[in-house]
Order: C-alpha cells, then structure tokens, then sequence
C-alpha cells in the first residue's frame, strides 16, 4: 500500500492505516503523504518508511513506484487528500497500472468521476470506495435481511446524519478540516451535502437495495459568513414505489456522529444506529422487537456477509475502526485472489466503487439543482 495525502496535519489517513492494519495482510511501503514537504518527510519518518520510499509529490511517487521491479512496488496507493486533489492522483495511478482506494465523494465533479469509470473498466484495475458505513456487520445484515425479502415490498427509509461540529464558524479558528470543506474551491458543490449527505444517500441504497429515482431537497447555511450548506432536508423517492427522507446537519450543536437509518417494508422494519453499531433492531408488525447483535448466532442468525464483516466475539465491542477495516479486508482479498489468480467470495466482492462514486456526485449534483429549483420533484440524472 503507498498513500497519498494521511500526514501528519491530517486527519482520515491515520484511521485509513488502522484499518488497513488490521488484518496484518496490508503493509504501508511508501507515501506521499503531505501537500507540505516538510510535513510529508517527518510523517513519512515517523511510519518508518525508507527515505527512497518517502515521496514529496504523487507524481513523483507514482512515476518511481512504476518504474520498480514488480514484487517490490506497492500494489495499490490510498488517496486521502480533500475532495478537489482526488482526481489527478486516482487518474495517474490507474494509468500507471495501480489499484485505488479513495475517499469520497470519489472526485470533485460528476464528470471526473464519470472519467474514472472509464479508465477503471478500460484498465480492469480495482477501486474501493471507502463509504464506511456499508462495512459495518449489522449494516451488511439489515441489506441481506431485505434482499431475502423477509421485510416484504420496502415502503419507506428515513436516514439521518447529524453532526455539530460547525455549529460556529470552525474554518476560522485555525481547523484545517473544517477549512477547506467550507471552501467551494476545495470541498466542491456542496459542503455539509457532499461531506456527509453522501454518506447517507449510499447508505440508503445500500441497505434498501433500492436507488433514488427522484428528490426534493432544501439547504441551508445557518452559520453566518459560511460559503457553503451546512445543513439540509431531502425528500425522496425510490425504485419500486418507496419513499424516505433523509436529513444531513453540521450544525446539530452537541451531536458526534448520530447517524441513524430506518427502513421498513410490508411485514417490519430494521433500525441501525452508528452510535450503537453492535446492534440491529429488527421490528415486526403485532410482534415483539427483536435485537441482533454482532458476533453472535454464527451459522445460526446471522448473514455470511456479516460474518465476513466481524471480528470479535460477541459483546466486545466492534466500532468505526473495524467497518473501515472491513472495507480493506474485502478490497485486500479481490486483490489477493486478482494476484494468485483465484476466485474471491461473493462476500469480498461486496465493497463500494467507482458506481457508488458516480451516484455519489450525481446526488450532489442533483440535490443542488432541486434547491434551486421551484418544482416539487427534481429527477436523479446519473
Ligand atoms: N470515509 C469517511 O468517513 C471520511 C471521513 C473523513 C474524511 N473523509 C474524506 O477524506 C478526504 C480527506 O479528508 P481529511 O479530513 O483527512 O482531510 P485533511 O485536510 O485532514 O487531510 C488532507 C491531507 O491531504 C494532503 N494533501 C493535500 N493535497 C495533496 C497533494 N496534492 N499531494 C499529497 N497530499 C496532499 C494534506 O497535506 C493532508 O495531509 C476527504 O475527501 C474527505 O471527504 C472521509
């Protein structure tokens, strides 16, 4: 694994090396890891990365790791930068022959991300999208209980992401986080609809199984002298008649990350909550609630791609950490079988990618156009 951007005045790379470590399949033998060459030589030396290994710029990275033997070059690179300096990097490694993992939204633009798509299937390179939450093994329950169709015909979702921590004007105290995602120049369309109503939408989908055909949304900007939404309300309809809403906020003061997904079909419903991940309330019409619990019930209750997804034995807690290592883990085992030439299970092949990363943008995209619009319903163009 190289990566590029996760330095040390960052954020998500750290938690993106946790996770890649948590299996001991994925080692980190290179890195790019700061726009600051400073920043990127002291953080490359604090993870014992060899001094020809420790890059000042992705080109660089990419053009030298291409050049070395093949057992000896990094077999994919992790892009961990902010939205607006995701393209060029995914482009050039795929060009250069390597697998990608990235952030989302997968680029800065619908259309990027559209170009992506095409280099992925013309190259046949993989790329894991890291949509955190569909790693979870009680988020992999909740869709596989659906797809088995044992809700019945779903009628409805309600997902909700609040967080508070742009409750005030953080981008000018000094947050570099918080800096560029209030920035359209960095961040893109959308602020608070891009960082996390993405999250939400992909959720969504992938729970219910359903895509969104058409929506309503409505933005705001409550903090005064922000450029961008920091909070927002979407109504929306999916494929097979269902509907849902789905409410996204950086300015829910006092919330950490309260996301929270609610879907329910003709017989009962499942309720998922990240703050408790552990557990799955599955409800039924005229009968008790019952609760699913990670780590339990092997070969009993629980789907093999939850399984596939668990770690520890029940009641020790599996959180954040494990689902985005769950994401590596499936991505590392496509990999491994693409390099030993065998086949992956059906459980590994299910991560997010470029498709996720279209919708991803499109529904950026799409909740722009339907704020400014006067119809009712704008319909989600991909
Ligand atoms: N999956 C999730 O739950 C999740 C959570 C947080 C962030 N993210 C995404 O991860 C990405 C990064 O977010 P963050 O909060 O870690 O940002 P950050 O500002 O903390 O870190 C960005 C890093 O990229 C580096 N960088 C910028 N341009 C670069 C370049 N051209 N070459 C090399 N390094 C460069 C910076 O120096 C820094 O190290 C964003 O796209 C964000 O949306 C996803």
């Amino acid at each position: 694994m190289g990566m590029i951007g996760g330095g040390k005045d960052a954020f998500i790379g750290a938690i993106h090396r946790h996770a890649a470590n948590l299996d001991s399949t994925i080692e980190l033998v290179c890195g790019a890891l700061s726009i600051n060459p400073d920043v990127a030589m002291a953080s490359a030396q604090s993870l014992f990365l060899p001094a020809e290994r420790s890059y000042l710029t992705y080109q660089d990275m990419l053009e030298k790791e291409s050049q070395l033997p093949a057992e000896q070059r990094m077999d994919f690179v992790t892009i961990v930068t902010p939205n607006f300096a995701h393209f060029a990097p995914a482009m050039l490694a795929l060009e250069k022959g390597f697998h990608v993992v990235i952030e989302k939204p997968i680029a800065f633009t619908l259309d990027e991300a559209r170009q992506l798509k095409q280099k992925v299937e013309e190259t046949g390179l993989l790329l894991l999208l890291t949509h955190t939450y569909s790693g979870y093994p009680m988020v992999k329950q909740a869709r596989q209980m659906i797809q088995a169709g044992e809700l019945g015909k779903i009628r409805k979702v309600w997902v909700e992401y609040p967080q508070g921590w742009l409750s005030q004007l953080t981008e000018r105290e000094g947050n570099a986080q918080a800096a560029w995602r209030t920035d359209p120049t960095k961040s893109g369309k959308s602020g608070c609809m891009g960082d996390i109503g993405t999250h939400a939408a992909h959720l969504a989908e992938y729970i219910s199984g359903l895509k969104i055909t058409d929506l309503c949304a409505h933005l705001s900007i409550m903090v005064e002298g922000r450029a961008l939404d920091d909070d927002g309300n979407v109504l929306l309809k999916f494929e097979q008649g269902a509907t849902g809403v789905l409410m996204a906020s950086q300015v829910a003061a006092g919330e950490e990350n309260a996301l929270k997904i609610r879907v329910y079909g003709e017989k009962g419903g499942v309720e998922w909550a990240q703050q408790e991940p552990n557990t799955l309330l599955v409800k039924w019409q005229g009968k008790p609630t019952q609760i699913y619990r990670t780590g339990t019930g092997y070969g009993n209750y629980l789907s093999s791609y939850a399984i596939q997804s668990s770690r520890t034995p029940g009641g020790h807690p599996e959180g954040y950490l494990e689902a985005f290592g769950n994401l590596y883990r499936n991505f590392s085992q496509v990999l491994a079988a693409r390099i030993d030439g065998t086949t992956p299970s059906e459980e590994a092949l299910d991560y997010p990618s470029v498709n996720e990363g279209i919708r991803g943008m499109a529904f950026i995209d799409n909740v722009i156009k339907s704020h400014q619009s006067s119809e009712k319903w704008t319909p989600f163009e991909v």
